[in-house]
């Protein structure tokens, strides 16, 4: 079955065409961050503009890059939940359109369950039941999958998502948007060491995250420095402020997996990059005789294939729509 998946959740305008769930046969995406960078964070009127802009071509590509037309298809899908309203609203319609005049059925996708099926693509062997770590800019959570479509949310933050904890850090330390990525490098050459950071927990709650305290330690930290006019090790910041938010999500996931039992780990989401989330998780994982499954660094982020993944597992679940189809700000991932 072939699926042609849009994305256009936050600043990434996404096509893809993906087979039976695993085969990716094109994949394009178009990204706006060099515009929100000059503002400092994404900008929604200026993404749903662009993404208005693009989507015809960025679909058109994915096509031609796999050598279909529109009547080589089974199905169309799109991500209808959660995200900025403006900008999925872009290919939920354009999803819409093109389902009717085509005649394909339409496949409504939860961003986050589509980032879950990145890893179906880079792991061909992976199947549910699994626990998932998902992080990502806009979320943190921490789900038990017992199949392709039945989620339960086990953990969540109560403030900030990790990828939003370490954006709002980077950017107080002087680094452009999104700055996970630039934290994560500059953390590389720094000594986690050099300053005491919290490791917040929620009462009552342990699966529970909380990454606000975090930051405004950062934060204080900053101010103090430069009141006194000391200079900051930047590096040493950084990587003393990733480990304790590493140390944080580790933590409860681990946690999770003794409470549930299972062996099967996963990552997801933008903050599933981290050069040492990554190497923790893998360290813990081979220590306690889990696997772990990560998706390749090019999935990580925003795109259509992981899209097209899910939308399969969607569809043979049932879960297709008319044209009553609305887009979603926000949905609980268990909620589909
Ligand atoms: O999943 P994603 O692409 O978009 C959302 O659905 O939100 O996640 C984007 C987030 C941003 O906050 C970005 O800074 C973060 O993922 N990120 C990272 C890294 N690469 C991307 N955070 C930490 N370390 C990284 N290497
Ligand atoms: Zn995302």
């Amino acid at each position: 079955m072939k699926i042609l998946a849009i994305e256009s959740s936050c600043d990434e305008t996404a096509a893809a065409v993906v087979e039976n769930g695993r085969r990716v046969l094109s994949s394009v995406v178009a990204t706006q961050v060099e515009e929100h960078k000059l503002y400092g964070g994404v900008v929604p009127e200026i993404a749903s503009r662009r993404h208005s802009e693009s989507i015809v071509g960025v679909v058109r590509e994915a096509l031609e890059r796999a050598s279909l037309s529109l009547s080589d298809l089974d199905a169309v899908a799109v991500t209808y939940a959660p995200g900025l309203i403006g900008a999925l609203l872009v290919g939920v319609n354009f999803a819409k359109g093109l389902s009717l005049s085509a005649n394909l059925p339409l496949i409504p996708v939860h961003h986050l369950r589509s980032h879950i099926a990145s890893n179906y693509i880079t792991n061909p062997e992976l199947e549910p039941p699994f626990l998932c770590l998902v992080v990502s800019g806009g979320h943190t959570h921490i789900i038990e999958a017992t199949d392709y479509t039945t989620l339960r949310i086990l953990g969540k933050t109560r403030d900030d998502a990790a990828g939003e904890a370490f954006d709002k850090a980077a950017r107080a330390m002087g680094m452009p948007y999104p700055g996970g990525i630039h934290m994560d490098k500059l953390a590389e050459s720094g000594n986690d060491r050099a300053f005491t950071l919290p490791r917040p927990t929620v009462d009552g709650a342990p699966l529970d995250f909380s990454f606000s305290g975090l930051k405004t330690a950062v934060i204080n930290i900053l101010h103090n420095a430069k009141q006194k006019g000391v200079e900051i090790n930047t590096a040493d910041l950084a990587a003393s402020y990733r480990k304790a938010v590493v140390d944080c999500l580790v933590r409860n996931f681990l946690r999770a997996a003794d409470e549930t039992g299972h062996k099967k780990l996963v990552i997801a989401g933008g903050v599933s990059a981290n050069a040492l989330l990554r190497r923790r998780l893998q360290a813990e994982c081979a220590r306690t005789g889990r696997t772990l499954y990560m998706p390749d660094l090019s999935l990580t982020g925003d795109n259509a294939a992981m899209v097209g993944a899910q939308a399969y597992y969607e569809y043979l679940a049932g879960h297709t729509a008319g044209m009553e189809l609305n887009a979603c700000a926000q949905r609980g991932i268990d909620l589909g």
